[in-house]
């Protein structure tokens, strides 16, 4: 019994600091406009540089596009899932499109 009210409370402690990851876990995101999709930009896009280094720039699609290919084939970047490419895709066009 008050083992499980341990876990429990553990369990919403978890919860919670998942919520605020976004900004402790991904500080170089700050930046980052609210909006659909910044989370998946703030963890395949600010490991290794802020988000001042793209979020000024005004790219089309394709634009933005051709930005993760080149992140990927020349700076090492984790191939992300179709699906979180098109949101970031999105996301950037929607922020920081032309
Ligand atoms: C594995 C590390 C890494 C990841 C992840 C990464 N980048 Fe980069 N990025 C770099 C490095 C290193 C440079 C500097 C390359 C240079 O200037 O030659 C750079 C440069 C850039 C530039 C050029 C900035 C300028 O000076 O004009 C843009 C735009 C950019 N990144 C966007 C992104 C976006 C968008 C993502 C997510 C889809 C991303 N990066 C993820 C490493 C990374």
């Amino acid at each position: 019994m008050r083992l499980s009210r341990i876990r429990q409370t553990f369990f919403s402690i978890h919860l919670l600091g998942t919520s605020y990851c976004i900004s402790s876990c991904f500080p170089q995101a700050n930046n980052l406009p609210l909006g659909e999709g910044r989370d998946v930009v703030a963890k395949h896009c600010t490991s290794c540089h802020a988000a001042d280094k793209f979020i000024h720039q005004q790219k089309s699609k394709a634009g933005w596009d051709k930005v993760i290919i080149w992140m990927q084939k020349m700076q090492g970047m984790p191939t992300p899932s179709t699906r979180d490419k098109e949101t970031i895709i999105e996301y950037l066009t929607t922020h920081a499109g032309q």
